[in-house]
């Protein structure tokens, strides 16, 4: 049996692949079985930061895996300590709690809000969470619950009870439910990744900030996908100048190693005491390594070059031959297309170049240090792609 074949028999068939095995790459370049050279737009979704083979992380990870693999979290290790203090820093925030993945890091960050609640009043009766309709949080029962789009909502029921959805930009919907519920806490991806590179407004956003004031609630920001500097801040959420309660990361922190973080403030810092939580593998020695390594390269420089990146691309595809609009914000870009998307991918991959989709249109999640000759090789590539 070929590789097709045997994937078939024996991998569970919760994904449809495309006709392609990725053996290696190297930077922004993927390489199939046969050596053909593919420019990667995607980066494993948003994982690979620094691309493949990423030789600082390669050395931070190999190092620190001749050291120590993993111990229990009876333990004290170094770079859990140094990621979370770095983290710390960089965002104001007051503690971390390291999990394995992005829905893990929701699931942690439901677990603060409601215990919050929970040591305000005593009870459980402030348990509602405010969710957005369109989000996308997870595959586990209760991030599917909080994931604010139906069809995510059959066939595994029953889901967890306490999420209602709100319309993105309805300040006057999220005020009634929020009224009209007993809540503790507001959930939000500032740009909607899965639901189809949707920037939430200035104005939502703030008003989500001035609700949670108002109710004594925790804001919190799912940041799996825009997070570790891929909308052009560290955090999507710094673009709007709110100070969230709870952050939720994993995705692109880990750089390609399975890593997922929950991030509380001086607030809600008290939720989580000795015993409330808990992950066998969260804050791996050699995925924090790892970490720390992408996370000291994630400065204004960078950072910047992302903002450059993204006005090119943006400025390349704006008005061009078969694109309705563009959107996104940074290295996170959404093309509605003459074509479906499906026919996009799949002429790009023919042409050497790997795009995503989110839900009817094309996405852009390249490596943040993607080189400017790659860059403008692929856009080309999929411009001519998008023109026929
Ligand atoms: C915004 C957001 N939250 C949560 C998740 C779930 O992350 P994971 O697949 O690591 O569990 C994703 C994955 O795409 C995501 O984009």
């Amino acid at each position: 049996m070929n590789l097709k074949e045997l994937d078939s028999a024996f991998v569970a068939h919760t994904y449809s692949r495309f006709p392609l095995e990725i053996v290696s790459g190297e930077g922004a370049v993927a390489y199939d079985a046969s050596g053909k050279r593919y420019i990667d737009l995607g980066s494993g979704i948003a994982v690979n930061t620094f691309g493949y083979a990423d030789k600082v992380w390669i050395e931070a990870v190999t190092r620190q895996l001749h050291t120590l693999q993993h111990t229990s979290n009876l333990y004290f290790t170094s770079p859990c300590v140094k990621l979370a203090q770095m983290l710390c820093e960089r965002t104001g925030m007051s503690k971390v709690f390291f999990c394995n993945s992005g829905a893990e890091a929701n699931e942690g960050a439901i677990k603060a809000a409601r215990r919050c609640a929970f040591l305000k009043y005593g009870d459980e009766s402030h348990s509602t969470i405010v969710t957005l309709k369109n989000s996308f949080h997870g595959r586990t029962i209760t991030t599917l619950a909080a994931t604010g789009q139906d069809n995510f909502h059959t066939d595994f029921g029953p889901f967890t009870p306490g999420f209602v959805y709100c319309e993105p930009d309805n300040i006057d919907e999220l005020r009634r439910l929020t009224d009209e519920n007993a809540c503790c806490g507001i959930m939000i991806e500032t740009v909607q990744g899965e639901g189809g590179i949707h920037v939430l407004s200035d104005e939502f956003v703030k008003a989500c900030e001035a609700i949670c004031r108002e109710q004594d609630m925790c804001l919190i920001v799912d940041e799996v996908q825009t997070g570790n500097g891929r909308t052009g801040e560290l955090y999507s959420y710094m673009h709007y100048g709110v100070k969230p309660d709870i952050v939720s990361t994993a995705k692109g922190i880990g750089g390609g190693l399975p890593l997922g973080a929950v991030m509380l403030s001086a607030k809600a810092e008290a939720a989580y005491t000795p015993g409330t939580h808990g992950s066998t593998f969260g804050g791996n020695p050699v995925c924090c390594a790892g970490a720390v390594s992408i996370l000291e390269r994630i400065d204004d420089k960078l950072l910047a070059d992302v903002k450059k990146k993204a006005d090119f691309i943006v400025s390349e595809l704006s008005g061009a031959k078969g694109v309705k609009s563009v959107s996104g914000r940074g290295l996170m870009i959404g093309i509605e297309t003459d074509m479906p998307a499906k026919d996009v991918i799949a002429q790009c991959m023919e042409n050497g170049v790997l795009v995503l989709s989110a839900k009817t249109k094309v996405r852009l999640l390249p490596p943040l240090n993607i080189g400017f000759d790659e860059l403008r090789q692929a856009i080309q590539i999929l411009k001519e792609v998008l023109a026929k």
